[in-house]
Parts: C-alpha cells; sequence; structure tokens
C-alpha cells in the first residue's frame, strides 16, 4: 500500500526573463493570465477560452508599517513548466497528473526601502493557484499582515453555493446567491457562471496563514479576501522568506469535473513521512450515535458508553462484519460539568474506571480490529498540547492507529478563533505530533481543509462540515435533503470529509421532529458518495444487526479506491459516483437525489470491455420515501457489460447503490 511519490520532470528551467507585465496559459492553452501594473498596483485578469474570467484584479497588503504593494513596479518575469504524475498513498484514485505552466512576478517597491516580492501563477488545464513569495532581502525580515488585498473581481455576477463566515466550525447550510448578494463567507466558494462554468475558489497549503475568507466589494460582483483575524486583530506574523497559501480557482465545464480537480493537492508539498505503510484507510463504528440519541452519556455513571463490557460488545460486532476500527468516546475523563466551557479538565491519558483501556487494546487486537481514539479539546488547544506526546504515546502503545479530535467551542482558548493563524499553527502541530507517533487522524471541527493531507497522509478525514449528526439534535429538524447533493460540489472540495452516513434506524428518541431526511438506500450510497478514506458506519449495531441484508453493502463497500467517475452531477439535484476498488477489480456505485423523487439512466461505459459483470443493487423499494417510510429496500442481482446501462429511480431524497463484480 507504499506508494513512492514519482515525479517525472519534463522540464523545470527558467525560459526567459522581461520586465512589464507577464502572461501565460495552460497547458492546454484554454486558460490564460495576463498580469500588469496600474496606479502603481499589480494586477492580474483570467479569460477561459475567448471569455474573460476575472476583470483587473489587484493584488497587495497593507502591513502593521504600512501599505505593501501600492507603489510597485514589475521587475521581471519568469516562466517555467512542469510535467510529472505522482501517486496517492489513499485517495479517490492513484495517478494524480501534475503539469503546468507557471509565471512568476517579481514585484518591487519603486521608492523607499524597495522591498519585493513576487507572485507565482501555475496554471494547470483545470485551473489555477497562485501565491505571494517574499524572498529573504535587507528590508523585510519578521512582519505583521494586518490585511490582504487580493481581489477576485468576477465579470458576471454568478449564482454562488457558500456558508458564511463565523459559522461555527463551519457546520451550516450552502445556499446560492448571486455573488453580489453575498455576506463574508469561507472557502471553497462554488460558482455556476451565466455560460455554464462550474468554478470553485478556495486555497491550498495553508499551513502557517490565517484562513481566507472573501466578501464582494460594495455589492459587487468582485470579490475580496479577508482572513480570519488573531483576537488582537493581527492576520498573519510572517518572517521573510516565506510564502503564502495558494489561492486557488478550479475551472471545469461540468458539476462532475470539479469533482474530478486534484489542482489543490497539487498545490501542496510531497509526503513528508516516508514509510507510509502504517496508514491504513478503513472502516469503523463506534459508541457515538448512541450518545447523541441520548442512549448513552460521555461522562461516566448508569448510562456510560464506553465501558468495557459495552466496547467489547461493539469489538465482537467489528470483528464480525469486517470494520478495521471501533471508536470510543467518553473513555476518559473531564467530561461532567459543561465540556464545552472547561475543555481544560479533559485529560488524554486517564481513563474513567469503567473503562480498560490495556485490556480493550488486547481483546480486539486479538480479533483484528483496532480501538479508535478520542480525544474531545473542548478548545483548549493549550491544555491539549501539553499532553500531546504523552497522549499519542499511550494509544501508540496500546496499539491504537486512529484518533478522533475535536474542538467543540466557538473558540479556542476562549479567545482566538479556529481558522486563524492561531488554530491553523495548533493544527499543523498536531498533525505533525501525530505521525510522529504513528497515528492517523481524523479531525472534527477543524479548519477548512486546504489539501495537507498530501504532506501527511496520516491526515486522513475530517468533519468541517454539517455532518449527519446535526439530524440527531439540531433544533430546526435537521439536514434538508438537498444537502447531501450540494456538500460533495463545496465542502468536498476541500478534502474528504467523516459526515458519518450509515443510519439504519430512523427514530428520534430525543428530538421526534429532528430526523435523518433521507432513506435507507440513500445511507448505503452516500458511503460512496461522500468520499472519506476512514468512513463510519455511525449507527448502534443493533440497528445494523436488526436489517442484515441492507448491511451488507456498508460491510463491503471499501474505502480505498484506483478509479474514480462521475455519470451524473447536478448540484443541489443529484449526483451519481462510481469508485473503482485499489486493490481489485470491483466498482461501486452511489447515487443519490434531492427531495424530488427521480429517475436517471446510468450508463456503465466506464466498465472493461467485453466483461461480464455481476450488478447488485440496493434501491429504494416500493414505497420508499424519507418521509413516510425510508425503510424499503429492493436488492436484486442482474448480469451486465460496459454496453449496458441501469434505470434508476431515486425515491425522494432516496437513493441506490451497486456493486459490480466482474463475473
Ligand atoms: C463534536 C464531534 O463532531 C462529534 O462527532 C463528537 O461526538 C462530539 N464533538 C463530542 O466529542
Ligand atoms: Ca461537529
Amino acid at each position: 500500500m507504499t506508494k513512492q511519490l514519482i515525479y517525472t520532470l519534463i522540464l523545470a528551467f527558467p525560459l526567459f526573463s522581461c520586465t512589464g507585465g507577464g502572461q501565460v496559459s495552460s497547458p492546454d492553452k484554454s486558460i490564460s493570465i495576463h498580469t500588469g501594473v496600474e496606479d502603481g498596483r499589480v494586477f492580474y485578469t483570467v479569460s477561459k477560452n475567448d471569455d474573460v474570467l476575472l476583470d483587473k484584479s489587484f493584488l497587495g497588503f497593507t502591513l502593521a508599517d504600512g501599505p505593501l504593494g501600492d507603489d510597485v513596479a514589475i521587475a521581471g518575469v519568469t516562466h517555467s513548466s512542469y510535467s510529472g504524475t505522482w501517486d496517492q498513498t489513499w485517495g479517490e484514485e492513484i495517478v494524480v497528473d501534475n503539469t503546468y505552466n507557471q509565471l512568476t512576478v517579481h514585484v518591487e517597491e519603486k521608492a523607499g526601502a524597495k522591498r519585493k516580492f513576487d507572485v507565482v501563477f501555475r496554471l494547470f488545464n483545470d485551473g489555477f493557484g497562485f501565491r505571494y513569495e517574499f524572498p529573504q532581502q535587507p528590508n523585510l525580515g519578521d512582519f505583521t499582515i494586518m490585511d490582504e488585498h487580493t481581489e477576485f473581481n468576477f465579470t458576471g455576477d454568478h449564482r454562488a453555493w457558500s456558508i458564511p463566515y463565523g459559522a461555527n466550525y463551519y457546520e451550516a447550510l450552502y445556499e446560492a446567491k448571486p455573488l453580489h448578494e453575498l455576506d463574508t463567507v469561507s472557502t471553497p466558494l462554488t460558482i455556476e457562471t451565466d455560460n455554464g462554468l462550474y468554478l470553485a475558489l478556495h486555497e491550498a497549503n495553508l499551513t502557517d496563514y490565517a484562513a481566507m475568507n472573501l466578501l464582494p466589494e460594495d455589492g459587487s460582483s468582485k470579490l475580496q479576501v479577508y482572513l480570519t483575524p488573531w483576537s488582537t486583530g493581527e492576520k498573519v506574523f510572517a518572517k521573510a522568506p516565506s510564502v503564502t497559501p495558494w489561492r486557488t480557482l478550479i475551472i471545469a465545464d461540468s458539476p462532475g469535473d470539479l469533482l474530478l480537480s486534484r489542482l489543490m493537492l497539487n498545490l501542496n508539498e510531497p509526503s513528508k513521512i516516508e514509510d507510509t505503510s502504517w496508514i491504513e484507510p478503513g472502516r469503523y463504528i463506534g459508541i457515538w450515535w448512541g450518545m447523541h440519541m441520548g442512549t448513552y452519556t460521555w461522562h461516566s455513571g448508569p448510562k456510560h458508553g464506553a465501558t468495557t463490557e459495552n466496547t467489547k460488545r461493539y469489538i465482537d460486532f467489528a470483528a464480525y462484519h469486517g470494520f478495521s476500527g471501533v471508536l470510543v468516546e467518553g473513555w476518559n475523563t473531564g467530561w461532567e460539568n459543561d465540556w464545552t466551557k472547561e475543555g481544560d479538565k479533559f485529560s488524554f491519558t486517564t481513563a474513567y474506571p469503567d473503562f480498560d483501556l490495556a485490556g480493550l487494546s488486547d481483546y480486539a487486537a486479538a480479533k483484528g480490529v483496532r480501538l479508535i481514539g478520542h480525544h474531545e479539546t473542548g478548545g483548549a488547544t493549550v491544555n491539549y498540547e501539553r499532553q500531546l506526546d504523552s497522549a499519542f504515546a499511550l494509544y501508540r502503545r496500546h496499539g491504537v492507529k486512529v484518533v478522533k479530535t475535536g474542538y467543540v467551542s466557538p473558540l479556542l482558548d476562549g479567545k482566538e478563533r479556529h481558522s486563524s493563524q492561531y488554530g491553523v499553527r495548533h493544527h499543523r502541530k498536531v498533525i505533525e505530533t501525530a505521525a510522529k507517533y504513528h497515528i492517523m487522524i481524523d479531525n472534527h471541527e477543524p479548519v477548512m481543509p486546504t489539501g495537507l493531507q498530501r504532506t501527511y497522509p496520516n491526515l486522513m478525514t475530517q468533519e468541517g462540515v454539517r455532518g449527519q449528526e446535526w439530524d440527531a439534535w439540531d433544533a430546526n429538524g435537521g439536514n434538508p435533503p438537498e444537502h447531501t447533493t450540494i456538500i460533495p460540489f463545496t465542502r468536498g472540495l476541500a478534502g474528504p470529509i467523516d459526515f458519518t452516513p450509515g443510519t439504519f434506524d430512523f427514530d428520534n428518541p430525543v428530538f421526534p421532529n429532528t430526523r435523518v431526511k433521507t432513506t435507507l438506500a440513500k445511507q448505503l450510497a452516500l458511503a460512496v458518495v461522500m468520499y472519506s478514506p476512514l468512513q463510519m458506519a455511525s449507527d448502534m449495531i443493533e440497528h445494523y444487526a436488526a436489517n442484515p441484508e441492507p448491511f451488507e453493502f456498508i460491510t463491503s463497500c471499501p474505502t480505498n479506491w484506483s478509479k474514480t467517475v462521475v455519470p451524473h452531477a447536478e448540484i443541489g439535484e443529484y449526483v451519481t459516483i462510481a469508485r473503482k476498488e485499489r486493490n481489485g477489480d470491483t466498482w461501486y456505485v452511489g447515487s443519490i437525489t434531492n427531495g424530488g423523487s427521480r429517475r436517471l439512466t446510468l450508463p456503465l461505459d466506464f466498465l472493461d470491455e467485453g466483461v461480464t459483470y455481476r450488478a447488485k443493487l440496493f434501491r429504494d423499494g416500493e414505497g420508499a420515501d424519507y418521509v413516510t417510510d425510508p425503510y424499503p429496500v429492493a436488492i436484486e442481482e442482474i448480469d451486465v457489460d460496459a454496453a449496458s446501462t441501469i434505470e434508476l429511480a431515486l425515491a425522494r431524497s432516496g437513493g441506490a447503490a451497486i456493486i459490480l463484480s466482474r463475473k
């Protein structure tokens, strides 16, 4: 499973330098960027074929000691090109193409300190990224960014799907609005242009900077960057030489193509983990939904979920059904009182007396299962960092290889925003420390992901989305049916999502008006649609045991893929994704719809030509409907080949899941 990164350097040397503005095109020439200087400020424009997508968009900063970039000249430009491929340790496919043309614009202040910075534009066939680079220089050492003034001056007032900046942990519903109506929003921002292009504006390689948010300038369709501030108002503390994250725009002809872009990963550094053999994708269950349903409590007491006895039940079930992990939340001391306000009470090395960590680890290991550890920090990062080494060392000693982290608290340590440079630095520290202990991370309440999993493939999956847990306790009824047809095209572009699908019992004893608003067949399909290398089957095990036939799809569906195709996609309406398993020839398909029922014809042209496959279909059964009866699943088997099509009849908020194995 270890995949060496393979780089094939075809061309990576400067071709020429010149003064004045520079221009560059994507390798297929479809995208071009022009740069120049006007009124002392550097700008860029972007065209796709003959259409201008972004008109003059200016660049620059305000530093603590004044502007940087408002009285500059272009001292020269440099061009280079590269073409190669690399292999993903895990992912939606193995090989990633990394082919681009690059333009570096060397910018220098015309007077005064004559400080310099470069703007590097990297153009792929499916979009581009650019970043600022601050070279070592006499007059720029430590510096403080008060504002980044990057602009994205869209030529049309396009429809865009967004969540507001400041929504706790990005757990909000995406709304579609014209660009000029946006409030300050988080990225990814997904855009449908008036002439049918699909764009996604985001960032890559955020490792020591503040997250990028966007807001329109004076009710126009020109978006400006707003960096998440420190509590003291500064945005970024930096020191030359250094670089900013890449600002990225995917440019696709269809919504499905957005899902296949690997531009963000290409703009992250190659893996810093040499031996990745210990990094293993997998499927897990957990003592978890029971807490959200009020069956168990996190803290110890009569309803404590994380008891030795209950955990053994979950381990037995996992072993029997081939799950690799069992998440156990509420095993450690600190859950009493209001833990969201008193997160610094958590100990990450002291178990409750009724939870035998050592005994359970041995019990699990004997059955080929591993416990998945849990660190809810309550947002108290100082308390967590103090215990980080001892906590990971303890888990490593007990064979725990995955830890789920959590940061439930509107502010970190009572004052800093999650997506500030403070938060970014904390998460980077956690992932680097975890790597030292051979621990994989599933991070809840994260900073919006930006592709760091390429550099640290132990960063498996993250939340940062309104996950299925909202269907347990949201006062407003839970996630609407269309939610899962939007997030693959928005939050999903930022990386794997720990959405936690898998509901088999739709009653909610705590909030009877709140429930999972899908059919059961759609829950199966989500295991394919919602990509995550660690995929949870989230329901309580009793509910799976009661319904073994559809459960077969969940237990057989892998979480690591060699190919991905997107036969159907319309944002907010429906999506079908087909994926081929990493180590075999079997394909898995998930198809879901929003609150409307619909029929889709699925072409099977992704299958190998001339081969007969046995298709096992799990689809909405007679009368299935997310409101009146989510349960019916019809299961049938047919022979198909690459020339076949399958008619999918999806119920309201329904779905279909298919296994296609060679005969
Ligand atoms: C928030 C996480 O998203 C959820 O999955 C977890 O159960 C709670 N925090 C408690 O840690
Ligand atoms: Ca959460």
